[in-house]
């Protein structure tokens, strides 16, 4: 895997550990960036990642990849790096490849410049620290000022700016303050993509591709694209192929080869209630997912299950068939039958998708170790990443735990290793387990 752009490497990192037989190249134009992105991986260890300080336009010669990654680049740089960002997918990818090119959009992006434009003017170039503090001063002032001014634009741009303020300074600076933000509609990134001999395969987010890889659907591009002036799209992560290898419709037959998991929560519901004919309903973040076909609600319950561990789908299919009693030739006609609608679940958010199964501990062990990139990323204070991939923030007591917990120490040697307070023997192991808990739930402990 090549990423573009990588900076301290901290998407590749965690990919490198997770995945030691892969190899993964980073290059990206900042010297600073890549020497922190190299500390990193000395200090982890890692055989499997490189990274070089080169700009995208004069990248040195490498074998093909599977995959190219450039999250945050494209519409941030200029037109010749933006070229050479296609050109790089298009030729140092390996036929059957998929490139993940992110930028921000229009039409999301023309309302957001009036508060860049705003941002420009009150922080001049200067050295970036200062820009930002005299960024953050002008949006509370301008919050100010709208709450004295009433209507549909004030509302709406003081929604923005409370989202703002909680945003990391980076964030305001990247998206804000850069020279480039070069937002454009989904058609002109498609077509410059296509003179590069590129062709979108779908959104990363499946939700935001659904209604263009439905079957059935009509003009994949102008159906995205309308759907990005109905909901004011500001970002897209597309994904990229030869334009040779392209097909524009998802084949749910391809879910056979492919892992799920679900943020779904186990329903209050007895088992006569899963295999009837009645509708249940699964709690996932706070929306309700009703189901009344008897296959997909044990299906659904057996991913549930997992607490969102990935299943196989022939897994989930084996032990929704076991619930309804299904004989062998039953099951696999309804895994095969249900597929669409186990896609429709996808589209809709409820699931997702996965290589192959978890690579994290279910539960504490007796010796916990937790992941080495989330306990190096712990002594910087930062947010840390999961074993799925995610980033998260870390409670006081799980931090002290998480650094504690290198496989060396049993429950007795961490508890000694954390700070006495008033509490009870009793009470700080009870609090040391929790803290195990969540960082097994929250996959941080390596299996
Ligand atoms: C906003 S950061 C995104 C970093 C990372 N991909 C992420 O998502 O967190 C953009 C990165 O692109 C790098 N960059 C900008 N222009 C570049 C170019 N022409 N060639 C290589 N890297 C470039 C910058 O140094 C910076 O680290």
């Amino acid at each position: 895997m090549l990423e573009l752009g990588c900076a301290r490497g901290a998407n590749l990192l965690p990919m490198a550990l997770d995945l030691p037989e892969s190899e993964f190249v980073g290059v990206d134009l900042s010297e600073v960036q890549v020497a922190e992105a190299r500390r990193r991986a000395e200090a982890l260890g890692l055989r499997n990642v490189s990274f070089r300080a080169e700009s995208v336009e004069a990248l040195s010669d490498d074998a093909p990849f599977d995959y190219v990654i450039c999250h945050g680049v494209y519409s941030w740089v200029p037109p010749a790096a933006r070229d050479a960002i296609l050109a790089v997918c298009r030729e140092r990818m390996r036929p059957g490849g998929v490139a993940y090119v992110s930028f921000n959009a229009l039409p999301g992006w023309n309302a957001l410049r009036t508060l860049r434009d705003f941002l420009l003017e009150h922080a001049p170039p200067g050295p970036a620290v200062q820009r930002v503090a005299r960024a953050r001063l002008a949006l509370s002032v301008l919050d100010e000022s709208l709450r004295a001014e009433p209507s549909p634009w004030s509302a709406w741009m003081r929604d923005e700016l409370r989202e703002l303020a909680d945003a990391e300074d980076a964030y305001l600076f990247h998206e804000y303050l850069e020279p480039v933000n070069d937002a454009l509609y989904l058609r002109d990134f498609v077509a410059h993509c296509r003179a590069h001999g590129l062709a979108q395969l779908s959104d990363a987010d499946l939700r935001i591709a659904a209604p263009s890889l439905r079957p059935g659907a009509g003009d994949p591009l102008s159906l995205a694209q309308s759907v990005d002036f109905t909901r004011n799209r500001r970002f897209r992560a597309s994904l990229l192929v030869h334009a040779e290898t392209a097909a524009d419709r998802a084949d749910p037959a391809s879910l056979a080869r492919l892992h799920l998991a679900t943020r779904a929560q186990l329903p209050d519901a007895d088992a006569s209630a899963l295999t009837g004919d009645s509708a249940v309903r699964f709690d996932c973040d706070g929306r309700a997912i009703a189901l009344s076909d008897p296959w997909m609600k044990c299906a659904l319950h057996s991913l549930a299950s997992e607490d969102r561990r990935p299943l196989s789908y022939a897994a989930m299919a084996a032990s929704a068939a076991a619930r309804l009693g299904l004989d062998r030739r039953a099951a696999l006609v309804a895994a095969a039958a249900h597929a669409p609608d186990v896609l429709e679940l996808l589209f809709d958010g409820a699931l997702s998708l996965h290589a192959g199964p978890a690579r994290y501990a279910e539960a504490a062990g007796l010796r916990p170790i937790a992941s080495p990139i989330a306990r190096l990323q712990s002594q910087r204070s930062e947010l840390v990443t999961t074993l799925r991939h995610t980033r998260i923030e870390l409670p006081e007591q799980a931090r002290a735990v998480l650094r504690l917990s290198d496989g060396t120490r049993d429950r007795a040697a961490i508890l000694a290793g954390l700070s006495r307070d008033e509490r009870s023997e009793a009470q700080r192991a009870g609090d040391c387990e929790e803290a195990l808990d969540w960082l097994a739930s929250n996959a941080l402990l390596l299996e």
